[in-house]
């Protein structure tokens, strides 16, 4: 989930730009367009960044904290942590060039996203012209479960104040308002990300599920301005939760790398650079960390692909490839470095063909996992569509994509052909779980029902706990809030052996497009009906479209 700059950087940006408190609020209202974001504001913006990181960062604080755009430690903290990466980008770029271009569109939303810069991924071999495709002889579904957005507050203080001005609240901080006015339970609270005994409540019930888990990211919780280059916050979160993950679960777990899992948050610079270290202590730590439930093989690929990994899961001839999408992130300031941004940063593609070319040549079947989901709006649509070029000529062996991140209980459907996208062009499903953290909508995670001969999913059930019920603060009580299965399979008279495959999914936004309760029911599980956002027409095209795009491009 994006919680960094751009909240500051919107208004802050138009400051610098209008030096008064009413143009700001006009500059905001009449959001200005991507030419003027790249002449007026970027140019500026370089012009200060020349001057040096401390000039930069400086400046950016005083007005930050002149126009009381948040508190000031957190004007401080965020500034100091992230300005001098973009400080370091604007310093290397034209401010008028498709670079630009992409960080006015991908921090301010002020630009179309420019048009998808050609390349074809490198692929060892065609496709097999008679792909072997496994047959379900209808056994025993087996069980795994899928978690994510975990986001632990190690600082989480029940009975400090709920109800603050900050991103992240239910801390001690020292400028809180004495008495709380909403003093936090000690379970969680939805301004705030989760407390431990909430996280060890979510261990337990997994453990209850016996078997093995796949996990999507972030660890680290989103009081971003305040998580620091000293790495300690990080190193020590990390090292926590898999420790408990160890101790915990009674089955492996298999993790991948999340935008939060560094410090600063999303700091994954393509290599170490002035001032910065690089993200390799991320991947080395990870390395020795995840090895509790990998092998020699995947800790090694780890600390050479960015996290990156590929495992066969136990008792399966099912390869997992866990892959670094980072890289991809819009709000990962290095990417923005260059006006010839590689194809490829890290070789994150490269080694995912690589896998995936090995699966097919043993004949495995795959599952992918990301923090990311590739179509998502947060990603650079040259990445995604470059993925999806991956997907085109593998999707006969991918059983299934798995991410998290948007914190949203929700499925993005890939196409062979984007212009038509219909039940009999659904090639492939990205699972995108919902997130523990409270922050946006009640605690949750999934539990699959798995053909143990394709691999692809029966049924996917959502538990959660409702923090609406009255014991939720003494004991989180965790249950079955819906089967996909039970509550989608009569909108489209699913067969009783059928999985839920791409084609189901898209049928079922066809269902959605007819039936608004049974739209409805899906918004609203969306959050685990916590804070329900209501969704007109509009909103309801919209949400389908994305469903319906696992290649962002437009
Ligand atoms: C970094 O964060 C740690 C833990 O919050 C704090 O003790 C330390 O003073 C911070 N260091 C800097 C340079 O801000
Ligand atoms: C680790 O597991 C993979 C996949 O099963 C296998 O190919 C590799 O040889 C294993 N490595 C070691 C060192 O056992
Ligand atoms: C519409 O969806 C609701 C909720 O899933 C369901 O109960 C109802 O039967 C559906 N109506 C039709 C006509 O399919």
């Amino acid at each position: 989930m994006y919680l960094s700059l751009p909240w500051i950087l919107l208004p802050l940006v138009s400051a610098v730009k209008h030096p008064h408190p009413d143009d700001i609020v006009d500059g905001l209202k009449n959001a200005v367009d991507c030419d003027s974001c790249q002449a007026a504001l970027l140019a500026p913006l370089k012009g200060l960044a020349e001057l040096g990181d401390s000039a930069f960062v400086h400046t950016l604080i005083a007005t930050c904290k002149a126009f009381k755009l948040e508190d000031e430690d957190v004007c401080v903290g965020a500034i100091t942590e992230q300005g001098p990466i973009l400080g370091h980008a604007l310093r290397r770029i034209s401010p008028i060039g498709k670079t630009a271009a992409k960080l006015c569109e991908g921090l301010l939303s002020l630009c179309q996203p420019p048009p998808v810069t050609q390349y074809a991924v490198p692929l060892p071999a065609a496709a097999p012209a008679a792909p072997k495709l496994p047959v379900s002889t209808g056994k025993q579904p087996f069980q795994v479960v899928h978690f994510s957005d975990v986001h632990i507050d190690r600082q989480y203080a029940a009975g400090s104040d709920a109800n603050c001005k900050k991103p992240i609240c239910c801390r001690d901080f020292a400028d809180e308002a004495k008495p709380p006015k909403e003093p936090a339970g000690p379970f969680g609270n939805p301004n705030c990300d989760s407390p431990w005994v909430l996280a060890k409540s979510m261990l337990e019930e997994i453990s209850a599920h016996h078997t093995w888990s796949i996990f999507t990211g972030d660890v680290v919780e989103a009081a971003v301005w305040l998580v620091n280059r000293t790495y300690s916050e990080v190193t020590s979160d990390i090292e926590l939760f898999n420790k408990a993950l160890g101790a915990t679960l009674n089955g492996p777990v298999f993790p991948a790398i999340g935008n939060h899992d560094s410090a600063p948050v999303n700091n994954f610079p393509l290599d170490a650079t002035i001032g910065f270290d690089g993200a390799q202590w991320v991947f080395d730590l990870e390395s020795s960390e995840w090895a509790h439930w990998t092998n020699d093989t995947a800790a090694s690929e780890e600390r050479h692909f960015s996290g990156s990994y590929s495992v066969i899961a136990p008792g399966t001839d099912l390869r997992i490839i866990s892959i670094n999408t980072v890289y991809w992130y819009k709000q990962n300031f290095w990417l923005y470095d260059s006006d010839t941004p590689a194809p490829d940063p890290r070789g994150i593609l490269e080694f995912m063909v690589n896998q995936l070319q090995a699966a097919e040549d043993a004949g495995q079947r795959v599952w992918i996992i990301g923090h990311m989901p590739p179509g998502s709006q947060d990603v650079f649509s040259d990445q995604s569509n470059y993925y999806n070029q991956i997907l085109q000529r593998y999707h006969n062996i991918i059983a299934g994509q798995f991410f998290g991140h948007t914190h949203y209980d929700e499925f993005e459907i890939a196409y062979s052909d984007y212009e038509n996208r219909r039940a009999d062009t659904a090639m492939s499903v990205a699972w995108i779980a919902p997130a523990l953290t409270p922050r946006s909508g009640n605690p949750a995670l999934r539990v699959y029902d798995v053909d143990p001969d394709t691999y692809e999913i029966m049924d996917s059930k959502v538990y959660y706990s409702d923090m609406q019920n009255p014991e939720y603060q003494t004991k989180p009580e965790w249950k079955l809030y819906y089967s996909a299965r039970e509550e989608y399979g009569p909108l489209v008279d699913l067969a009783p052996t059928a999985p839920l495959d791409a084609r189901f999914w898209h049928e079922v936004t066809e269902a959605f497009e007819k039936n608004d309760t049974a739209f409805q029911r899906y918004n609203e599980f969306m959050t685990r009906g916590a804070h329900v956002q209501s969704c007109d027409a509009a909103c309801k095209k919209t949400t389908i479209c994305q469903m319906r795009a696992a290649r962002a491009e437009k």
